[in-house]
């Protein structure tokens, strides 16, 4: 055993999530990569899934992909998650990663305000969003539980092992949870419980659609894309109404979306929040953040912070996001202490794709 193989620990080791034996302890963390024409994934998507489950992810996340609804996202080149043609790019990349011992789960996403009009048709947001959007009615609302639900049973005849849905970075979901972008005075707005009303009825529509066994993971964050400061839950009280909201509503996984996994959520603890999410709701985690982006950190003293938070039961899972886009490898080489073979993240690593 090597002193990084040590280092690794316990996230080399398999698991179970909500149910789902996992090879490892690391997850892929969802990224759009744009590269599904029509919203169709291709042989390329499905090797570029499965170069990732060889290499010791555990459990992937797909990209956000558009659930079917025509004010869900604009381009082209997102992967859909529709009858035909995309059910069965899907159904391939499942086949892919399952071939090589991984599992793999869809990511449903819905861009709300971040949808553009190229088309003529407005962004559809809870409310008071300023620019051409449209605030969703109460029928419109109930139109994307459907959408959402739609999407999911595709997925599971797609073949995937579990579901995420993103309601993370001020996104359609996210909106709904954010006062700032959420002043509607019907059900749906006011108190931290109001406004977690409708992603929680996204979450059971999409429970319904899906075998009652499917872990069902809900990704959620305090940042938005266009602001890092913004949060859903100025306290630990708020943030357990939202996410208890979630649970009740057929939640298996929390997804706590952070930057730096090591920063702590609230002041007065070091606890970060996919660790709050766990605590608060019993419910396991993942959490994420800037794990592996140089050589340098696989060793370091934050390196061996992330197993001790693992070990101590913080949270479950560990997702990997930009180090696997030019790494593919990365657990791999991390794990026989190949350090020689790893490159340190760079922006660039996002135009490549192999
Ligand atoms: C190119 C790129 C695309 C991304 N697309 C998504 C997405 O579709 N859905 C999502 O929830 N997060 C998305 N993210 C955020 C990542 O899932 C992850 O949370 C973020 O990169 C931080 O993890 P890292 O520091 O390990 O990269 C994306 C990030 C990048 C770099």
């Amino acid at each position: 055993m090597t002193a990084t193989t040590a280092l690794l620990g316990s996230l080399l080791e398999p698991t179970t999530l909500a149910g789902l034996p996992l090879s490892s302890r690391f997850a892929m963390a969802p990224m759009t990569r744009f590269r599904s024409p029509g919203g169709v994934p291709t042989p390329e998507v499905a090797a570029y899934y499965r170069r990732r489950a060889e290499h010791g992810i555990g459990l992937i996340i797909t990209e956000g992909v558009l659930v079917d609804h025509p004010s869900a996202g604009h381009e082209t080149t997102v992967p859909r998650l529709t009858a035909g043609p995309a059910e069965q790019g899907w159904r391939s990349v499942t086949e892919q990663v399952h071939a090589a011992g991984g599992r793999i789960a869809a990511q449903l996403w819905h861009l709300g305000s971040a949808r553009e009009p190229v088309d003529g048709i407005a962004a559809w947001t809870p409310s008071g969003v300023p620019g051409d959007t449209h605030p969703i009615t109460l029928a419109e609302a109930d139109v994307l539980l459907a959408a959402y639900a739609d999407a999911a049973a595709v997925a599971v005849r797609a073949g995937f092992d579990a579901l995420e849905i993103h309601a993370a970075h001020g996104y359609l979901l996210d909106e709904f949870l954010w006062p700032h972008t959420n002043r509607r005075t019907d059900r749906f707005g006011g108190s931290p419980a109001a406004r977690a009303a409708f992603p929680a009825e996204v979450i059971s529509a999409v429970r319904a659609a899906i075998p009652a066994d499917l872990p069902l993971i809900v990704r959620f964050s305090q940042f938005k894309e266009r602001d890092y400061a913004a949060r859903i839950a100025d306290s630990p009280a708020e943030l357990a109404v939202i996410l208890n909201a979630f649970a009740t509503a057929g939640a298996d996984v929390l997804h706590a979306s952070q930057r730096d996994f090591a920063a702590p959520a609230f002041a007065g603890s070091p606890r970060n929040l996919a660790g709050w999410a766990k605590h608060l709701t019993g419910l396991p985690s993942i959490t994420v953040g800037s794990v592996g982006l140089t050589r340098g950190f696989l060793g370091s003293a934050t390196q061996r912070e992330l197993v001790d938070r693992l070990d101590a039961g913080e949270f479950d899972l560990v997702a990997l996001g930009r180090v696997l886009l030019g790494n593919p490898e990365w657990v791999t080489h991390a794990a026989a202490g190949r350090l020689d073979l790893i490159r340190d993240y760079r922006k660039s690593d996002e135009d490549r794709y192999f």
